[in-house]
């Protein structure tokens, strides 16, 4: 049966120390307690290393933001996908709508991303999800259609299911709106009918599909009681370790 996931996603927040001591808070907050759900938190690139020193593997799984879509080489400024392995991190969110939209991620590097993520041992965290114009011209399902068939439906059954996917509408990410629970549910739901389709039931009753965007310890707990929603993909609220821990005990 597929797993709750409450995963962190930092941003471009937070100094190496104040990533260190933000992650020893919420390692301390989860001793002792047994969530509902796997706890994951995404830290920048450089704060990796340190983190993992300080965290137990156990209880709180490390991620990083992004990696590159090449393997190695003349590619300054780009981390690779073993680079990030290297460090101990288990996962990689991939194609965040910021990367997609500011640093110009198509469907084909995103494509890229993901095999050598899951070449090198990491679980994907892939996210997709529609502007505005799109959830107001009900082109919403086409769009995530297109995201999750051209970078994801490539792979075997065996990789899809290495996959964790965060539905994350680009209207309610930092803009203090909430999807309603009713319209995740109708979208996760249409998500894992793809899936479905694609690759089988069985599969597709396997696949975490987070939510993402302004999910907060007030509005999770409605919307991980959806069937369909598996947990969520945290911005600003995972930035504190107290309000990331009441999203993650609203399991
Ligand atoms: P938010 O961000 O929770 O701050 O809206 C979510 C995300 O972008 O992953």
């Amino acid at each position: 049966m597929r797993k709750n996931i409450v995963a962190g996603n930092w941003k471009m927040n937070t100094t190496v120390a104040e990533g260190v001591e933000l992650a020893k808070n919420v390692n301390e907050a989860l001793k002792g307690v047994t969530p509902n759900c796997d706890v994951i938190i995404g830290v920048p690139f450089t704060h990796l290393t340190s983190v993992n020193a300080v965290i137990d593997s156990n209880k709180l799984g490390l991620g990083a933001e992004n990696c590159a879509d090449k393997k190695s080489g003349a590619y300054t400024g780009e981390v690779s996908a073993s680079m990030v392995a290297s460090t101990g991190a288990k996962y990689v969110i991939l194609g965040h709508s910021e990367r997609r939209q500011y640093y110009g991620e198509t469907v084909e590097t995103l494509k890229e991303k993901t095999l050598l993520a899951l070449e090198n041992g990491l679980t994907p965290i892939f996210c997709i999800g529609e502007v505005l114009s799109e959830r107001e011209n009900g082109t919403y399902f086409d769009v995530v259609k297109n995201q999750i068939e051209k970078s994801l439906f490539d792979l075997s059954a065996e990789d899809f299911g290495k996959i964790i996917l965060a539905y994350e509408p680009v209207w309610a990410i930092g803009t203090g709106k909430t999807a309603s629970d009713d319209q995740a549910e109708e979208i996760h739901a249409y998500i894992r009918s793809l899936v479905e389709t694609k690759y089988g039931k069985e599969v597709a009753e396997n696949t975490s599909i987070l939510y993402g965007g302004s999910c907060k310890p007030t509005n999770a707990k409605a919307l991980f009681s959806k069937p369909n929603v598996d947990g969520g993909l945290i911005g600003g609220a995972a930035l504190n370790a107290e309000s990331f821990m009441g999203i993650v005990t609203a399991f």
